[in-house]
């Protein structure tokens, strides 16, 4: 490989800032600083600028409308997400580009790598099968599915024939995906017999069997991935290759209204119950697509790689849709970074000349603490920007990132946004900058954010409150929660009202507007990158027989960010035990999935409680942190507080 580009320069007079090089603003998409203020002049015009970009059947007739919880973008406007990603690059002479590599976990597999013509070829035909089993627009499909090729062939048929699917992340529990199908009102799901993850292959299909019952799910297509057999439920379960051989290669994308429902992504709310986010048509292509192109830099023959899974917004939106929208190559890897050994990661760098790494800072902290060793045993040349996503990033994992991965000549572009958002909203441009460890960036050109206090000012720079957007919203912003508007207007529009949504992260601004985020200030956590509520924690512990009543509050962790502690009081009669310890992270296990254990599950015999016997959560999580626990009147058995002290004595992390 020749001399790799050196995109980033060090400011002469802060440490730690960094700036695009001119070679860098000659290849930016965007480098002029002008494009801020053009986007905030007009950010409605901004956007539907960018809109005709892609492919509209029919182009809308208002671009956006406003009213409380119901505003709308492009509307009137006719298009198609899966046709935007494949039958136009294909009309514009892109068939034959490489549109996803798929790299399997087992070295000695081969990877599969898929043009645009070919998956145009998958899709219609997978889209043809969906229709012969009765599936017509609107209706909502579940995809249980590892991170294989049919994940992202299943998501572009709905979004084709306009079914509106519901991804379930596929290391979730049983419960979580009947949940969520009973929720949705899910007429198919999607699935495969399993996959490899750390050289061992997982049975996922057992999951989706006990997954499906007591659901209104009728037809299970299962991908068959595994070299061993499954049992099948004759009249429900239908093999994909089987269906695939018959099926017709010819399909006519569906023409979808813009305001359209294109998929529900279940997320952690406060409450134990996870929220169907639901997204529509063309507000989301568009804010996709131009955050990709523009944030990650996506130009012709570039080989893009989010390590993210399918399940989560960031698989949906930069794994599949965006970088298709984009007309590049998305690398999509099946297993885990540590397999075979923890050089995986930059063995796949250097075997598919990757340009672009999209991770996370769990990921990256991870990497840190495996050792210089490993990435320095590969080639990273050919990397030309790093990106994160997910949880705020620390200076030591974000250098580490900067120095060790791109070699010091890479932006790391720290983008801040959430499955509500649908795609980017905070993050410096490649072209632009700067770039510097914490600090996410500025709203994206034509997105409109401000800290606010408690009551609604505007903050002065350098204060810290909370992160608000203000209407005209970003395109691809949420348009509420299925089957439950009300909670959707509670959650997002009552802090500040119907014009700006509140986004429950704390953070600070400067006075050029960049951005840090401090993390969220409600009872979600983020652990290793996956949101979690206490609540959700909560209520699958109380799903024990054994449990009495339980608490979980967050702490931070080292690697993962943050990390749930549970304070349990058993039941009468039932003795404290590590084999009852063992039980509840089963229950856990069980109800929500392995990324909902415990760090810890401590067991106390009391826990502090106000007056009016609400638990004092306050508390509980001072204690974990090793904080002031602060004022201890309004209690109903401050006793409680000093038992809890020696209990809890934890410092690990
Ligand atoms: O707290 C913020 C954090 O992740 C939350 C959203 O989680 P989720 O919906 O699962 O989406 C994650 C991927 C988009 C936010 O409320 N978060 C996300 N990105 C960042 C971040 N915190 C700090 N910096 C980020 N770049």
């Amino acid at each position: 490989m020749g001399d790799p580009m050196k995109w980033v320069k060090k400011d002469p007079e802060k440490e730690n800032v960094f700036w695009p090089t001119e070679a860098a603003k000659a290849r930016a998409w965007v480098s002029d600083e002008s494009i801020y203020a053009e986007a905030k002049a007009d950010p409605v015009a901004f956007w539907e600028k960018y809109a005709k970009e892609i492919h509209w059947f029919k182009r809308w007739d208002k671009a956006y409308e406003f009213a409380p919880e119901a505003y709308k973008w492009f509307v009137g406007g006719k298009l198609n997400l899966s046709y935007n990603c494949l039958d136009r690059q294909i009309d514009a002479g892109n068939g034959d580009r490489i549109a996803l590599i798929w790299e399997p976990e087992p070295v000695e597999e081969e990877a599969i790598s898929l043009t645009y013509k070919e998956l145009h070829r998958l899709v219609s035909k997978f889209s043809n099968v969906l229709k012969g089993l009765g599936v017509t627009k609107g209706d909502r499909i579940g995809i249980y599915m590892p991170m294989i090729p049919e994940a992202v062939i299943a998501m572009q048929a709905c979004a084709r024939i306009g079914a509106v699917h519901s991804v379930v992340f596929s290391a979730f529990s049983p419960d979580s995906l009947r949940d969520r199908m009973v929720d949705a009102g899910a007429k198919v799901v999607i699935t495969a017999d399993g996959y490899y993850r750390r050289g061992k292959a997982i049975d996922l299909k057992k999951n989706a069997d006990t997954g499906v019952e007591g659901t209104p799910v009728e037809k299970v297509v299962v991908v068959k991935r595994l070299d061993k057999s499954t049992p099948m439920t004759p009249g429900r379960d239908l093999w994909y290759h089987e269906l695939m051989d018959g099926a017709s290669e010819s399909h006519q994308a569906e023409e979808m209204d813009s305001e359209d429902l294109l998929f529900l992504l279940y997320t952690s709310g406060t409450t134990g119950k996870p929220k169907g986010i639901m997204h529509t048509t063309g507000g989301y292509a568009v804010q996709s697509y131009l955050t990709a192109k523009w944030n990650f830099d996506l130009h012709e023959g570039d080989i893009y790689w989010c390590t993210a899974d399918v399940g989560w917004i960031t698989g949906h939106t930069y794994i599949n849709y965006a970088p298709l929208l984009n007309g590049v190559t998305s690398l999509l890897y099946e297993g885990s970074p540590d397999a075979p050994d923890y050089g995986r990661m930059w063995a796949i760098i250097e075997k598919h000349k990757v340009t672009q790494l999209y991770t996370a800072p769990t990921a990256i902290r991870m990497f840190l603490k495996w050792g210089n060793e490993w990435p320095k045993k590969y080639d990273l040349s050919s990397l030309r920007l790093l990106g994160t996503v997910g949880e705020p990033i620390n200076v030591d994992a974000w250098m580490w990132y900067f120095e060790v991965i791109g070699g010091g000549r890479c932006p790391v572009i720290d983008t801040w946004w959430q499955t509500e958002t649908g795609a980017n909203m905070v993050n410096n441009l490649p072209g632009i900058g700067p770039f510097i460890p914490t600090v996410a960036g500025r709203t994206f050109p034509g997105v409109h954010g401000e800290i606010l206090d408690a009551g609604g000012s505007v903050l002065a720079p350098g204060e810290g409150g909370y992160l608000a957007i203000f209407s005209p919203f970003p395109p691809a912003l949420t348009r509420g929660i299925y089957g439950d508007m009300e909670r959707f207007k509670a959650q997002y529009f009552t802090e500040y009202g119907p014009e700006r949504y509140f986004t429950s992260d704390g953070a600070r601004m400067d006075e050029t507007g960049n951005t840090r985020i401090t993390g969220r200030v409600d009872d979600v956590m983020n652990v290793a990158g996956h949101r979690l509520a206490t609540a959700e924690v909560e209520s699958a512990l109380a799903q024990n027989n054994k449990v009495s009543e339980v608490a979980v509050v967050s702490r931070p962790h080292d690697l993962k960010g943050e990390v749930p502690i549970a304070f349990v009081l058993l039941k009468g009669g039932v003795d404290h035990s590590d084999e009852i310890r063992k039980e509840l992270m089963g229950t856990v296990n069980q109800v929500i999935g392995p990324t909902g254990r415990p760090d810890k599950i401590i067991f106390v015999d009391d826990v502090p409680k106000t007056r009016s016997g609400k638990i004092m959560r306050r508390v509980l999580k001072a204690l974990v942190r090793d904080e002031p626990v602060g004022d201890l009147t309004t209690l109903q058995n401050p006793e409680s507080v000093d038992q809890l002290k020696s209990l809890v004595d934890y410092k690990g992390g």
